[in-house]
This record gives C-alpha cells, structure tokens and sequence, in this order.
C-alpha cells in the first residue's frame, strides 16, 4: 500500500462532511475521497442487516478506488458493523469516537446525554463503552429519528427542527445533564440550535475531532502519512449533487473540491471474500 494511496470517508449522507472537515486542519496533505449514500439517506431507521448490506457495498467501492484507509464517518454503522468491516476489509477501517472519554472529561455532575439515531440508541454502545470504563456517570440516551431527515433537506433553521428539537432535548434537560454527545456525525450542522436550546452550562461533545485524531495515529503508527502533495478531496454522492453541494459549503472551503456522483448499483452483490483479506 502506498502512502500515497486516498483515505476513504463515508456515511449515510452529508453528516460525515463534519469528519472530513476536521480531518482536512489534522492532515490537511491527505487525498481524501468521500462518499455519502445520500440516495438511501436515512439508514438510522432501517434494520440492522440492511445497514450493514449498504456498509460493505460502499467498503467495496473503496476497495475499487485502492484506499488505504477507511474511516466510516458514521455512527450508526460504526455501533452495528464496525467489526464486521474490520475483519472483512484489507485496509484499516475506523469508526466515529464515541466522545465518552470527552464527555467524562466535561462533566462535572457525571449526568451525560448522548442524542444518536434509533439505530444507534438501540445497539446500546455509548451505554457499553461508559460500562467497560466502570465510571459512575449516568447515561441518558435519546433517539432523535426526526433530525437526519431534516438536516438532509437543508432544514438548519426551521420551526420544525425547532420543535423537534425543542421535544428531543427537554428529557435531557429535566435530566439535568451538563454534557451532551453528538452520537451522529450530522448534528453538528444544527450545533448552534442544540447549543441555544441546552444554555451554556451544558458541553456539547462532537467526536469529530477525536475520530479524525484516532485515523491520524493509526496512519502514523503504520507509516502511512502522506509525505509530500497538498492533497485533493473529491466528494462522491449517490443523488442530488447540488444539494450536496451547498451543505457541504457549511463545513469546508470548496474552492478545490471535486464533486462526483456515484452509483452504488455497481457494487450491489458484494462477496467479502471475493474483495477482501482472508
Ligand atoms: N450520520 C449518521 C450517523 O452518524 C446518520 C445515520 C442516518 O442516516 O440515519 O449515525
């Protein structure tokens, strides 16, 4: 594998823009190739199996483009097929940081709530990861089915992401939690709704941060770093390209960027032994 090789990102939409764009300030030299299935957006409310159908069709597509990395920007398919691809793919693949460590750090109260997909909530893995730590804290997650939709549409300021997150955040509230993880990497497009709803004794904890900081040591502990180039992104979407487009303009600079639309038909049928390792 050549350092020079892309480092794949995806997700189920525009959410994992919020990876890549801290990913650029961390390895701003990296070629960076994303895609979001924003054809078949949302998957938080489809079944376990059918996420995990679409993780190793659009895994497959990276293997196609000869990644050496996979970073799969996306909660939703990190809690219920992270270790599937891991076992399944020749590349490293890694998935969104949970923000417990974060969140454990920002909490004074130990009271932390963690806002994620149906999807997401019902794997329980922000409950796992706080248990394996044996910490006292108290987790308090909530399922928000209504945002991902919205944020897709580009709804960002509306009275109906108003009143759905008027509605997700009051059990937090009343729970008096006094940090808050974004457990879906399309959230952060609404931060400052989120945060004007929670006041400003609560933190909000977006592990965009600390997913691109784990991709970084890993490529780094493997000798993987790209060493010279200014680097390329080209963002790769399955519809919509305009749409795509500006709200990508909300999280990066697109003066360089290139967009392409992909169809993921190509890869439907995927065997993982056929493309994998093993
Ligand atoms: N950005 C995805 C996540 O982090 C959203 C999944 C969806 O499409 O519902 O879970």
């Amino acid at each position: 594998m050549r350092t020079d090789a892309p480092i794949g990102v995806f997700d189920s939409g525009i959410g994992g823009l919020t990876v890549v764009s801290e990913m650029l300030k961390l390895m701003p030299e990296e070629r960076i190739i994303y895609f979001g299935d924003t054809a078949r957006a949302p998957y938080g409310s489809r079944s376990a199996e059918e996420i995990k159908e679409f993780m190793f069709q659009i895994l497959a597509f990276f293997s196609a483009q000869q990644v050496k990395m996979a970073v799969m920007a996306c909660n939703t398919m990190t809690a219920l097929g992270l270790k599937l691809a891991q076992e399944a793919m020749a590349f490293p693949v890694v998935g969104v940081n949970t923000g417990i460590h974060a969140a454990l750090q920002a909490s004074t109260n130990h009271q932390i709530g963690v806002i994620a997909t149906e999807a997401t909530i019902a794997s329980g893995n922000h409950a796992r990861t706080l248990q394996s730590l044996e910490h006292a804290a108290v987790l308090y997650p909530q399922a928000c089915p209504k945002f991902v939709p919205l944020i897709e549409a580009g709804e960002l300021i509306s009275p109906r992401t108003e009143a759905a997150a008027q509605e997700y955040l009051l059990p937090l509230q009343k729970a008096k939690v006094d940090s808050l993880i974004l457990g879906c990497t399309h959230y952060p497009f609404i931060g400052s709704l989120l945060r004007q709803i929670m006041g400003p004794n609560v933190t909000l904890i977006d592990p965009a941060k600390e997913t691109a900081a784990d991709a970084y040591a890993i490529l780094a502990q493997q000798g993987m770093l790209a060493k010279t180039g200014s680097g390329s992104r080209q963002l790769c979407f399955s519809a919509d390209l305009k749409r795509a487009q500006r709200m990508a303009g909300h999280v990066m600079d697109l003066e360089t960027v290139q967009f392409t639309k992909i169809d993921l038909q190509d890869f439907v049928g995927y065997h993982r032994e056929e493309d994998c390792v093993g």
